[in-house]
């Protein structure tokens, strides 16, 4: 590859920030994708899908997520249901479910339930608590650890840290030694890109950890 020595500098402050949320999304990319369940104070369930997601604790286990504020500066109702309950389970978004995914993120108000809309099957686990997707083959059970505003208004995220309680797999793979991590052509997890792409993760390569030469 030609080494890349001359650069043009675009700064965020002078630009509108649609813009730098397109640029950011083509270059941070491909996101995993948390396909976010959970309920309401009233007890209507919600499902939504958030690329903003990645790991940021082994030991203890907590996830991130960056849910922003509406256009008009509300709470999501994922960010609204996180922080009234607390409790919330995180589904995998594979090749299979990506389209059904897709739908959960049409902005339903928060007493309509997308898991009805869409048409997606839910595992009931109890009163109380967010149900399982059924077209996830795992589930992160998450108990809200903080939610930091960073700002207020149009696009400001707010980082959602969650405590991973419980982690459910499928029976369909109860004979996998999970241990050894699950097998990514089971999950055909998908990834998020810019603007209206995403990505399989059926294309991959192997380089073993790097040590430092003696
Ligand atoms: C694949 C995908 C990833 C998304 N990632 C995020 C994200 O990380 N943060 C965010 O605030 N919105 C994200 N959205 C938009 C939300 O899903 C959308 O605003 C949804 O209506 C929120 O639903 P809720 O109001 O029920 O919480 C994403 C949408 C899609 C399709």
């Amino acid at each position: 590859m030609t080494p890349h020595r001359s650069f043009f500098s675009i700064q965020p402050e002078k630009e509108f920030w649609v813009d730098i949320y397109r640029l950011m999304n083509s270059i941070v990319q491909p996101r995993p994708i948390a396909w976010i369940s959970s309920l309401s104070a009233a007890g209507v369930r919600n499902l939504a899908p958030f690329s903003y997601f990645n790991i940021c604790s082994m030991n203890p286990p907590i996830i991130s997520n960056s849910i922003f504020f509406n256009r008009d500066g509300s709470e999501k109702d994922t960010l609204r249901n996180i922080k009234a309950t607390r409790h919330y389970v995180v589904g995998t978004v594979s090749f299979d479910n990506a389209e059904k995914a897709n739908l959960s993120s049409a902005p339903y108000d928060p007493d309509i339930s997308e898991f009805d809309e869409v048409g997606i099957s839910v595992v009931e686990r109890g009163p109380g608590k967010p149900p399982f997707i059924a077209d996830s083959p795992v589930q992160l059970v998450c108990e809200l650890n903080q939610a930091l505003a960073l700002g207020e208004g149009a696009g400001v995220g707010n980082l959602v840290l969650g405590d991973v309680r419980e982690i459910w797999i499928t029976d369909q793979y109860q004979n996998i030694d999970w241990k050894q991590g699950l097998p990514p052509e089971l999950l055909d997890n998908v990834g998020r890109m810019g603007a209206d792409l995403y990505s399989r993760t059926s294309d991959r390569f192997s380089l073993v950890r790097a040590t430092v030469p003696k």
